[in-house]
């Protein structure tokens, strides 16, 4: 009986179409944010917020994968699930650090009760193999928020800094304002708070929100950044056009009083589903990203029908240019790629054209626009025969802007999202198609769109258009 209730959920879930092939994905069930990203004795580990159950019943885990080189993962057994009385509904969010050699998780154990009514405990878990997380005996390392704060206190992120721990943590206001908060720790197990890092309750913000999750705090390239999800930012023209943000600012921290000085919020991701980033630095002293290619509350996806739902984004390396975050695939995305074709000084003239071997459903196309007189130009993605189906990445050099329209891309997802790049009458585009997901990366990783899409199988051309004038592209694809 049991055995042909897994037989049976097994293939419901992997004959779906819409399992993506180099992407991570929940075996069955739900996926949301990636945690505590580590390079640990050269593995790479990677957990993930995992409800095996969903749609039916919600059992909040962390998954947890291991990896030698960013690309092909392993999976190993889940790491934390709810088992005691600190996190009865669920082991939220958190991170993971190397104490002295022992791989030591931090997360949030959540608790509600019957009324709905939340509590929440910092806690930490330890291994000696990087296998099996034993909980601290003494769990929660922190008892609810400090006063003044409410009970959506969660997603620890912890660092070290002159010998000292630090902790970030997602926090709100009683005025229902989000914050991010500072906390520091000789050993892990006590922890005292410092301040607040940036919150919606200053002016400078001018209200960002009254709730800040998943918040990282990190150096890159001299700077400090947080990097945090805001919930309840109204959308402003062509930003903040999803139900929840994900964006940073860049700054100094003062570590005495827990303050970041800081310019303006700067949204990570322009596509439609990004979420919950968590960063690490590797051993070779990259800083690495992964995103949750999902935005918490948005369930309208034909996976659903499956028993599965979510995937994460390509890993990524960060560097910082003019005080913005760019964003890269690592370098080891190379190791998927097979059958090279290219082209090189295409010329598209008021038309559009299709290239052979150009087309599929996952694969790598980077294309290299220049232009003297051009009104828009762009590439039609996973479309049928007819264009009835089809998902548009184009640049139109009057509004210099690029847009990413998924109207037309198939099953339940539509809309728009712009953003400004300025017409230097050159463009580079570096997508990443994955079955349903796209990942696109603009002029070497000034921008970013992460998006799901759900196109029909059969949805595989590709086109190159150019109107109002003459582009000049080389492109080169890969099939993954
Ligand atoms: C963000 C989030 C976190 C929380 C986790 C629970 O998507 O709401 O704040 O820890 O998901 O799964």
């Amino acid at each position: 009986m049991a055995a042909n209730i897994f037989r049976d959920l097994n293939e419901k879930v992997n004959g779906d179409y819409y399992r993506l092939k180099y992407h991570l994905m929940p075996s069955v069930g739900f996926m949301n944010d990636p945690n505590g990203f580590i390079q640990f004795n050269s593995e790479y580990h990677l957990f993930y917020q995992f409800n095996p159950l969903y749609p039916k019943d919600k059992l909040v885990c962390w998954a947890h994968v291991k990896s030698l080189d960013l690309v092909h993962w392993s999976t190993a057994s889940p790491a934390l699930c709810p088992s005691e009385w600190y996190e009865t509904h669920g082991c939220y969010s958190g991170c993971a650090v190397n104490n002295n050699g022992e791989f030591t998780l931090i997360y949030t154990g959540n608790v509600k009760d019957e009324s709905g009514k939340r509590e929440t405990y910092q806690c930490i878990a330890q291994s000696s193999d990087g296998e099996n997380f034993v909980k601290y005996k003494n769990n929660p390392v922190i008892s609810n928020a400090p006063t003044g704060y409410t009970t959506h206190f969660r997603d620890p992120k912890v660092w070290k800094h002159d010998g000292l721990w630090y902790m970030a943590i997602g926090a709100q206001t009683e005025k229902e304002e989000g914050v991010v908060l500072l906390y520091s720790s000789e050993d892990l197990l006590v922890w005292n708070k410092i301040g607040e890092v940036a919150g919606s309750n200053t002016n400078r913000l001018n209200y960002l929100g009254y709730m800040w999750e998943c918040p990282n705090l990190f150096k890159l390239d001299g700077k400090d950044i947080l990097l945090f999800c805001p919930q309840g930012v109204e959308p402003n023209g062509d930003l903040y056009n999803n139900r929840y943000q994900c964006g940073y600012l860049v700054g100094k921290l003062d570590y005495k009083s827990g303050k970041l000085a800081y310019g303006d919020f700067i949204e990570l991701d322009r596509g439609f589903e990004f979420y919950a980033p968590q960063v690490s630095r590797d051993e070779k002293g990259r800083l690495l990203l992964v995103g949750w290619m999902g935005i918490p509350e948005e369930e309208d996806s034909p996976t659903v029908k499956n028993n599965w739902l979510h995937c994460l984004t390509i890993v990524r390396q960060l560097h910082l240019e003019n005080n913005k975050i760019y964003q890269n695939p690592v370098e080891e995305i190379k190791l998927l790629r097979t059958n090279e074709t290219r082209y090189d000084n295409v010329v598209i003239n008021n038309e559009q054209i299709k290239l052979d071997n150009i087309y599929g459903d996952s694969f790598e196309l980077v294309c290299d626009f220049s232009w003297e007189n051009v009104l828009e130009f762009g590439i039609k993605l996973r479309c049928d025969d007819g264009e009835n189906e089809k998902t548009l990445l184009y640049y139109n050099t009057e509004e210099e802007k690029i847009i990413l329209d998924r109207c037309k891309s198939g099953l339940s997802k539509i809309g728009v999202r712009k953003c400004r790049i300025e017409n230097s009458k050159k463009l580079s585009i570096r997508l990443f198609m994955d079955k349903s997901s796209v990942e696109i990366f603009i002029n070497k990783g000034e921008e970013t769109f992460s998006s799901r899409i759900y196109p029909k199988e059969e949805s595989k051309n590709i086109f190159f258009y150019a109107q109002g004038g003459m582009v000049n592209v080389n492109i080169k694809h890969w099939i993954i």
